[in-house]
């Protein structure tokens, strides 16, 4: 029998976003220790910007789908009340795809920087907290894309939600 949306969505926040809500503080930790250590890298604290700004963007993104994306496809298809949004949803839709594609984008970038400076336990540290995050964050990416989106399209219809 094929998943609900529902099941769909409550497994993807069970998983992926438990796992990036703990993860990501963690790399903030490291990359952070990884930059006092080493204050002349120039690479690391632009690394380090990048990485806040690429943390908030997907705790955003979490937030949206959690408060406003998922209810409102749970809502439409077990025929529940619609969370009120301001938020073009079929917009949000196309740009929440690629922040999916920036996100991975943005993570691999700041692997490659990370791994220009000199070898040391704490960036080894900080290289594997990354790809935890980038492995998960494929796996993720790839049932929303495939599952969620194109459920949620066919649920929302021609409602004018
Ligand atoms: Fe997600
Ligand atoms: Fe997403």
């Amino acid at each position: 029998m094929q998943s609900s949306f529902k099941q769909i969505v409550e497994e993807i926040v069970a998983m992926h976003h438990s796992l990036l809500r703990k993860e990501l503080p963690r790399i903030t930790e490291l990359i952070d220790g990884l930059a006092d250590s080493c204050p002349e890298s120039e690479s690391l604290s632009e690394a380090q910007q990048i990485y806040r700004k690429v943390r908030s963007k997907i705790e955003t993104h979490l937030k949206d789908e959690e408060t406003v994306l998922f209810p409102t496809g749970i809502a439409l298809e077990t025929g529940g009340e619609i969370p009120h949004s301001e938020i073009d949803l079929r917009a949000r839709l196309e740009e929440m795809e690629k922040e999916h594609d920036g996100c991975s984008n943005a993570l691999a970038l700041i692997s490659q920087t990370v791994s220009t400076v000199a070898k040391s336990e704490q960036r080894e540290k900080l290289l594997d907290a990354i790809q935890v995050v980038q492995d998960d964050l494929r796996i993720h990416v790839e049932k929303e894309n495939t599952q969620v989106h194109p459920r949620f399209i066919e649920l929302l219809g021609s409602t004018r939600v």
